[in-house]
């Protein structure tokens, strides 16, 4: 079982997208948090070349910001590229493992916890870079947090992203209702909602650019979609 502290198995109330969005994203973090040590499986090893080529095909350079780093599989790759990168999660555990990653690489990297819901750019960057975390944005959130991220690219910069595509749907449990949420089993047994939204590729453009950016989404072999966007009136928010 999970303890207070770091964990809250689904068992007493699924929290539904408006009332309680506040509980599931809390949630949603302590599930990361405890799923930490054994995150890494979800990376097959087939599904773990195709992703690092995709990855590695993408536009980044400069002073990067990566959002929501996870262990690190994405960091130590953005780290050779980057001039300096700044790699930012919310959970504690995600984060020792993508330093220790990023050190024995032999590589350097600033890490920063912070919460993406609250999260407000103190810095602009080249390149700001997210992978498989948009689809944890639930749409209550979307636009703040591209707001958030609109602050933090400087003039000329770009936003990279990879998710997974709407046809991995099929992969994950709907959690009960209609709330725009999954259910993920951890090893000790423990049952967890997140937010999970499998964003098509041309939908997703069309939302960004309402927002004011202007992003090619694509998608990409495997059950992903990458995406690059770019402030379409830079001067309106400057
Ligand atoms: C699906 S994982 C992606 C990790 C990594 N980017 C990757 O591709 O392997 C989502 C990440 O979001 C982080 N996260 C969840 N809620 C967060 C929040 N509110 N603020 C910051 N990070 C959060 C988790 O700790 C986890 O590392």
């Amino acid at each position: 079982m999970l303890n207070g502290t770091v964990g809250r198995p689904v068992t007493h109330r699924l929290p539904g997208m408006s009332d309680g969005l506040e509980s599931l994203l809390d949630g949603q973090l302590a599930y990361y948090r405890a799923r930490a040590p054994e995150y890494d499986e979800v990376y097959g090893e087939r599904a773990f070349r195709s992703l690092t080529d995709l990855v590695d095909e993408l536009p980044v350079g400069g002073d990067v910001l990566e959002l929501a780093c996870g262990t690190g599989q994405w960091t130590v790759r953005l780290a050779g590229r980057a001039d300096h990168l700044t790699a930012v999660d919310g959970a504690p555990e995600m984060l020792d493992i993508a330093r220790r990653r990023v050190e024995a690489a032999g590589l350097t990297a600033t890490f920063e916890q912070r919460d993406l819901f609250s999260w407000r750019p103190q810095a602009r960057y080249d390149t700001v870079f997210f992978a498989f975390w948009l689809s944890h944005v639930p749409p209550q959130r979307f636009a703040a947090f591209w707001a958030a991220v609109a602050g933090a690219v400087r003039p000329g910069g770009r936003v990279v992203f990879v998710d997974t595509d709407a046809a991995e749907r099929l992969t994950e449990r709907a959690a009960p209702g209609d709330r725009a949420t999954v259910l993920r089993r951890l090893k000790d047994g423990s049952e967890h909602e997140v937010v999970k939204l499998f964003h098509d590729a041309a939908v997703l453009a069309a939302d960004l650019a309402k927002l004011g950016w202007t992003a090619q989404v694509d998608p990409a072999d495997g059950g992903f979609i990458r995406g690059v966007a770019r402030l379409t009136d830079r001067s309106a928010r400057d």
